[in-house]
């Protein structure tokens, strides 16, 4: 069974019940300008996200070419995010990560840091990957700030990747191979979560 497990966080197969908060987040404009480079143009119906994670739910997390989970808080397995380990080719070894904690409240307290770093070990370790890459728009400072602590390397960039109103955005591509990972992603020098 896929699991991951951080100190802090399980990231684990979806649950139907994370419906109504995955499509309360697909639609929040702030969070999808940062995934997608715009908002969306019109909202997602709760039955398109309820199609969008059945679908989910049906692949295979040991052998498809998609991870596709939950990312939760423990001790009560409170749902924070989205995490995906997309693109898996198995005899290239590679890999694509993305990654979402959900509430802007909940972002800057360490979560995605922590999640992160599981996905990398688990990608390196558990499922021998050589290489794992992340596209971030060149807006999104949280993010690249995020990877490359991480050791990311930028290897390139999709110049003028999104259209938006006030001008063009680039979408950086990085990548991190295995010989490179430190095996330690750190820990945060951010605020504490409440209760912590
Ligand atoms: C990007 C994201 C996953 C980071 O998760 P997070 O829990 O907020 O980040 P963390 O608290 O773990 O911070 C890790 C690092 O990110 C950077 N960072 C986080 N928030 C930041 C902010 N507001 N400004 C600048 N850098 C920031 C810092 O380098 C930080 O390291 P530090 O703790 O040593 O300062 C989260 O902001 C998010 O989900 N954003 C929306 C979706 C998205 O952009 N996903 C990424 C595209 S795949």
């Amino acid at each position: 069974m896929f699991r991951i497990e951080t100190e802090r966080l399980t990231l684990a197969a979806h649950q139907v019940a994370n419906v109504e908060l995955l499509n309360r987040w697909e639609n929040d404009a702030e969070t999808n300008t940062l995934l997608t480079g715009h908002p969306r143009e019109q909202p997602e119906m709760l039955a398109e996200a309820e199609e969008c994670l059945r679908e989910a739910l049906d692949i295979d997390l040991e052998s498809g070419r998609i991870i596709d989970c939950g990312v939760y808080l423990k001790p009560q397995r409170r749902l924070l995010g989205w995490a995906q380990i997309a693109r898996i080719d198995r005899r290239n070894r590679s890999c694509v990560l993305a990654l979402c904690i959900g509430e802007p409240a909940d972002r800057g307290y360490g979560y995605g840091r922590d999640a992160l770093t599981g996905m990398i070990e688990f990608c390196f370790g558990e499922i021998g990957m050589n290489r794992v890459g992340c596209a971030v728009f060149a807006f999104n400072r949280p993010c690249l700030n995020l990877i490359e602590s991480l050791g990311f390397i930028r290897e390139g960039a999709i110049r003028q990747s999104v259209l938006r109103e006030d001008g063009p955005v680039d979408e950086y591509l990085f990548g991190l191979l295995k010989s490179e990972w430190g095996g330690n992603g750190g820990q945060t020098t951010r605020r504490q979560p409440p209760g912590a």
